[in-house]
C-alpha cells in the first residue's frame, strides 16, 4: 500500500486538491454521485471530469463507460468520493486502464508497462473500508466478480467525518454492520495474522462502542462518534485486505441481488447463524478463534452469536420475512460452496439453505428472548 494516512481533516475545501496535486494529477476523473460534485467545483488548479453513471452494486459496464470517459477526456488520475460503489467503480476503471483486455482486467492480470493512474479515495460512508483495500466487487451480466490486486489500493485517502452527517439512518446502520461483519469474519478467518487480528479487534470494538452514539446524531457528539466509526471502518478494511471475508459476505451478495437487502444488513443477517454453526465445530482452529473472539467480547463462546443477534434486534434490522421455498433454494444454489474456501469450516449446500432460512424468517421467540438478555447484559 502506498502512503495511506489518516487525515480527519480537511476543514478547508481545498484539501482534496492539494492531495490530488501531490499525486501528480492535473485532470482527475472524479467518480462520485451528483450530490458530492459541489465539493470539487472549487478547484483552482485542476480540471476535474465527473463520472456518475454507476449503480449501487456496480456493474462491469459502469466501469467500462467510466474508462471510455477517462480516455476521451485525457484524464491522468482517479478520485473516488462516495461509499463502496464509487470506490469499486473507480477500482474497475483503474483495472481497465492497466489491462490489455477487459477479460484481463477482471482477472487482475495487469500489464507492467502501463502508466499507473494515481488514485485518491474520499469515503462518504463508514462501513466498507474499501478505501483501504485492494478489493472490488463488480457484477458482469448479473454474476459477481471479485477483483483484487495490490495496485487497486488507493494511494491516499481523506477521511472527513462531516461527510457522514446527511446519510439516511438505514444506510448508517448497514455500513456500520458491514464494518462489524468484516471485522468478525477477518478475526475468525484461517488467513488471520497477528496484524490482521489487531485491525479486526479495533474494527469490532470501534463499531460496538460507538454505534449508538453515532446513530443518535446529537450535535454534541458529532463529528466525534462519526470519526470513530470511520476509523472502525478503515480498520475493517485493513483487516480484510489481509485475510479477505468468509461465509457471511459470500452469502450476502445473493440477498442483495434477490431481495434488495443493503450489503451490510445482508452480511449481518446470516452472520449469527454461521457463527452458531461454528460453535459446534470440533476443529481446534475454529474453537480457538471463537474462544479468542468471546474473550474480546467478554462473553461465553455459545453466547457470541446471541450477542450479535441481540444487536440486530436492538438496531431493528431483523427482517422477519417468510421467503418461499423456491427462493430459499435459489439462494442456496447460487452460493458456490467451492468459493467458501476462505471460511474456516466446510458448509454444505443444505447447511447454507438452513442458514438463509434462519436469517430471513422471524427469529424463534425463545432464541430472541435469550439474545435480548445477552445483549442487555453485555459488557463489551
Ligand atoms: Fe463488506
Amino acid at each position: 500500500m502506498a502512503s495511506m494516512s489518516y487525515n480527519a481533516l480537511p476543514h478547508d475545501a481545498d484539501a482534496w486538491e492539494t492531495e490530488a496535486q501531490r499525486l501528480s494529477m492535473h485532470r482527475p476523473l472524479v467518480v462520485t454521485s451528483r450530490r458530492w460534485q459541489h465539493l470539487f467545483q472549487t478547484a483552482k488548479n485542476l480540471s476535474p471530469v465527473f463520472f456518475d453513471s454507476f449503480h449501487p452494486n456496480p456493474d462491469y459496464t459502469d466501469c467500462s463507460l467510466g474508462y471510455e470517459v477517462y480516455q476521451r477526456e485525457h484524464c491522468d488520475g482517479l478520485i473516488a468520493c462516495g461509499g463502496g460503489s464509487a470506490m469499486d467503480t473507480a477500482k474497475g476503471i483503474k483495472a481497465l486502464a492497466l489491462s490489455e483486455t477487459p477479460v484481463h482486467a477482471l482477472r487482475g492480470e495487469f500489464l507492467s508497462d502501463r502508466p499507473v493512474p494515481p488514485f485518491l479515495a474520499i469515503p462518504t460512508t463508514a462501513g466498507s473500508g474499501s478505501e483501504a483495500t485492494p478489493n472490488a466487487v463488480l457484477y458482469k451480466e448479473g454474476n459477481k466478480c471479485s477483483l483484487s490486486h495490490p495496485l487497486l489500493t488507493p494511494d491516499q485517502a481523506i477521511w472527513d467525518a462531516r461527510l457522514l452527517n446527511s446519510l439516511p439512518n438505514l444506510q448508517k446502520k448497514s455500513c456500520a454492520l458491514d464494518a462489524l461483519c468484516q471485522g468478525i469474519e477477518s478475526f475468525w478467518c484461517r488467513a488471520a495474522t497477528k496484524e490482521s487480528r489487531a485491525h479486526a479487534e479495533r474494527a469490532i470494538l470501534g463499531v460496538l462502542h460507538h454505534i449508538d452514539t453515532y446513530l443518535e446524531e446529537k450535535p454534541e457528539t458529532f463529528p466525534g462518534a462519526a470519526e470513530q466509526m470511520m476509523e472502525a471502518s478503515r480498520e475493517s478494511g485493513l483487516a480484510i485486505a489481509i485475510t479477505r471475508t468468509t461465509a457471511p459476505h459470500a452469502m450476502s451478495y445473493m440477498l442483495t441481488k434477490f431481495l434488495n437487502i443493503p450489503h451490510g444488513c445482508a452480511c449481518a443477517l446470516t452472520l449469527p447463524y454461521v457463527w452458531e454453526h461454528m460453535t459446534h465445530s470440533d476443529d481446534p482452529y475454529v474453537q480457538k478463534a471463537l474462544s479468542d473472539l468471546s474473550s474480546l467480547l467478554h462473553t461465553e463462546v455459545q453466547d457470541g452469536p446471541r450477542l450479535f443477534l441481540g444487536l440486530l434486534d436492538h438496531l431493528r434490522v431483523l427482517p422477519g420475512l417468510s421467503v418461499p421455498d423456491d427462493t430459499l433454494d435459489a439462494l442456496a444454489d447460487s452460493v458456490n460452496v467451492e468459493r467458501l474456501q476462505n471460511h474456516p469450516e466446510t458448509l454444505t449446500q443444505e447447511e447454507i439453505r438452513k442458514i438463509y432460512r434462519q436469517a430471513l424468517f422471524p427469529v424463534d421467540p425463545e432464541l430472541l428472548a435469550c439474545a435480548r438478555k445477552v445483549w442487555s447484559n453485555a459488557t463489551v
